[in-house]
């Protein structure tokens, strides 16, 4: 057969493969998300996403040392308060376990990025992520207080912030607050296309952040909607953002081609806790080549638009990719 065209020519081999290849996921691109807690000593286990803990201050070192030695550049930090209220004062403290942390990182870690999730639901005790009154959560002073909380983060010694809430005017309360407190180099990273989605199960049961009633409908977008989001985008822009993240990740690359695409901002994948946790299930299984799928989701977001990703996956994905395939 005389064929002009013969695509299994350029995968005839690993070698010429590579070479070929559009897409590729590097440490470089990687953000490990912390989960910090109180207390001394600490390195907890989470039982629905094995391979991640809790870590205390004082054992952050055991993780940050590897992340270095992996040349991985960046972490988004959550924080686990010890006692939480109506309001989440913890969130805003100025001795808050996120503040602190960023205090350590900053001076033991110099160089490491580091970007702090600003949002109330880990620090309020009816777990939502901002003020409530009549069973709502209230937009408008809640987003006073996440202004208040990225301040103090700010404060603190954080390059970047990543409002995660779903609020209304957040960024734009935040860009405002920020510079007014002599903060104009903090970059903003909004959470601009975050969906209510089941995917975050076991975030919830790392951060203990689960809604005491109710869900977060009435702020975290519809699924099903992609416009919705390219308008969350454009706001978000608008407001001052820097960078937008889109989340979950594996069910949304149309929602991460089109941020790309229509904004030409920088883009960060959220490779949600549940998306961890159903490839480590599976794989514990022997059901999945653990290995195998995870390069390859991480290589859809790239494909799918993202710049970044931010991932469980991180330090593993990391050392495979450095000893090649
Ligand atoms: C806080 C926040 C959540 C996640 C990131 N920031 C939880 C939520 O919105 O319920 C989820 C991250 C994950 O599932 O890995 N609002």
């Amino acid at each position: 057969m005389n064929l002009v065209s013969r695509p299994r020519r350029l995968r005839l081999n690993e070698t010429i493969r590579t070479m070929v290849r559009e897409n590729e996921v590097n440490a470089q691109d990687f953000i490990y998300p912390i989960f910090v807690t109180y207390g001394e000593g600490v390195v907890e286990p989470i039982s629905s996403m094995p391979g991640v803990s809790r870590y205390s201050i004082d054992n952050l070192h055991l993780v940050l040392d590897e992340l270095t030695e992996l040349r991985i550049p960046a972490v988004i930090l959550f924080g686990i308060p010890e006692t939480k209220d109506e309001v989440g004062s913890g969130a805003y403290a100025e001795d808050g376990i996120v503040q602190q942390a960023v205090r350590y990182i900053k001076a033991n870690y110099p160089k490491l990025v580091v970007i702090t999730d600003v949002c109330l639901c880990e620090y309020t005790s009816h777990g939502h992520c901002g003020i409530i009154e009549n069973g709502y959560v209230q937009n408008d002073p809640t987003v006073e207080l996440l202004a208040k909380t990225a301040v103090s983060h700010a404060r603190a010694g954080a390059d970047m912030v990543a409002p995660s809430d779903m609020m209304d005017g957040r960024v734009g309360a935040i860009r405002e607050a920020l510079d007014e407190a002599g903060f104009p180099l903090v970059s903003i990273i909004s959470y601009a296309a975050k969906f209510a989605s089941g995917f975050y199960g076991p975030f919830r049961e790392a951060a203990g952040s689960t809604p005491g009633f109710g869900d977060r409908k009435s702020y975290q977008m519809d699924p099903a909607n992609g416009n919705e989001a390219m308008r969350e985008n454009w706001e978000d822009i608008n407001e001052g953002a820097d960078m937008l993240i889109v989340k979950p990740a594996l069910a949304f690359g149309d929602i991460m081609w089109r941020t790309k695409t229509e904004t030409q901002m920088p883009v960060i994948a959220y490779n949600v806790s549940g998306e961890y946790s159903m490839i480590k299930a599976a794989a514990m299984n022997d059901w999945l080549d653990e290995k195998r799928v995870v390069i390859e989701a991480l290589r859809g977001m790239k494909r799918a638009g993202a710049d970044m990703i931010i991932t469980y996956h991180a330090i593993d994905a990391a050392k495979w990719l450095a000893e090649g395939e």
